[in-house]
């Protein structure tokens, strides 16, 4: 049985390969190949199949590549890099990052796949990854502070994300408590964070986040709520997914460095800065609990500060739908 991730690479988008060379690349029938294409094809991959000339892709692919993504990371997160481990297709890269070994304390191990077949949001959700189009990617540190402390790392990491995109040429971004990344009040990327350990020992961190970045050839997909990619806000993006991929393990592990080192520059402030529910009316659903108020900002601690008839209320976990300007 040929996989369509052996096949993939040796299709080209300026050259057709005829059905008959793969074949015989490969030591398999033509209908084999056949078949492949069209599992390829599933993936929303579109590939042009000429009679007598053979196979090409219509537009060229942006593969991950473990080697590329390492040359990228800066000397001082390559020094902390434990492993890394870069997928074609796994049920979710959190999953498999919670399986992986602790890393020794201050080092990381990194886990990124081209598809996920069970991503996870946030509050149960499925976060939709189509193969090639996004970044998916998953950081496992060894936490050396209580999950308590912890509690403003969501919106800090956040933060960290946003910054990187601003530095490279993104504009109207903006944050939603606590760690969605918005881009023209649509959400781009969101991050999704587990521990699993003791409460106040150490405890395995897992940071997985999700960033769409060219998500052309998906638009029908179902998502229940307003997205958007990094190709449709910036038609000059130059970047491949790489590059892209390691300036975020830069930004997120610097970001998970200086909380480690209790040196986090002022949260309140920086998340005023990209914060899309200042001032707005916004609904907080907790469990079985809603709470309604005017969104206040975040506090030290990275709670969210809502202005309710009872006074100012300080929320530490909830999902927040946005009504308007109060
Ligand atoms: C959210 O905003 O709901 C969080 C989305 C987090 C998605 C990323 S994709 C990589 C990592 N693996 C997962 O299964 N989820 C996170």
């Amino acid at each position: 049985m040929l996989d369509f991730t052996e096949l993939l690479p040796l299709l080209d988008h300026s050259e057709h390969r005829s059905g008959q060379e793969l074949a015989t690349h490969f030591n398999v029938t033509r209908a084999t190949i056949h078949n492949c294409i069209a599992r390829i094809e599933t993936l929303g991959i579109q590939v042009d199949s000429v009679p007598g000339r053979g196979y090409r892709l219509r537009t060229r692919l942006d593969l991950l590549d473990q080697a590329d993504i390492v040359n990228n990371l800066t000397p001082e997160v390559t020094s902390s890099l434990h492993t890394i481990h870069c997928m074609q297709q796994v049920d979710s890269t959190n999953t498999q990052a919670a399986n992986l070994s602790l890393p020794p304390v201050s080092t990381f191990s990194v886990i990124l796949a081209e598809m996920q077949s069970a991503g996870k949001g946030r509050h149960g959700r499925t976060w939709v990854s189509p193969y090639a189009a996004n970044i998916y990617l998953s950081i496992v540190w060894p936490l050396q502070r209580s999950l308590h402390e912890a509690s403003c790392l969501s919106p800090h990491l956040a933060i960290c994300v946003a910054d990187a995109l601003h530095l490279l040429g993104l504009s109207k971004l903006g944050l939603k408590w606590p760690n969605d990344v918005y881009c023209d009040n649509k959400k781009l990327a969101g991050l999704l964070i587990e521990c699993s350990g003791e409460l106040s020992g150490a405890c395995k961190m897992v940071v997985g986040l999700g960033v769409n970045v060219a998500m052309k050839n998906y638009s029908n997909i179902q998502i229940d709520q307003q997205w958007t990619d990094i190709c449709s806000n910036a038609p000059n993006w130059q970047l491949t997914r790489n590059e892209l991929a390691s300036l975020i393990i830069n930004a997120l592990v610097e970001g998970l460095r200086s909380f480690e080192n209790k040196s986090l520059p002022n949260l309140v402030q920086r998340w005023a800065h990209w914060d899309v529910m200042e001032s707005t009316s916004v609904d907080v659903y907790a469990g079985k609990q809603t709470q309604s108020g005017i969104a206040r900002g975040i506090d030290d601690n990275g709670c969210l500060l809502l202005e309710t008839e009872q006074g100012v209320e300080r929320i530490s976990v909830g999902d927040v739908t946005l009504r308007g300007s109060a």
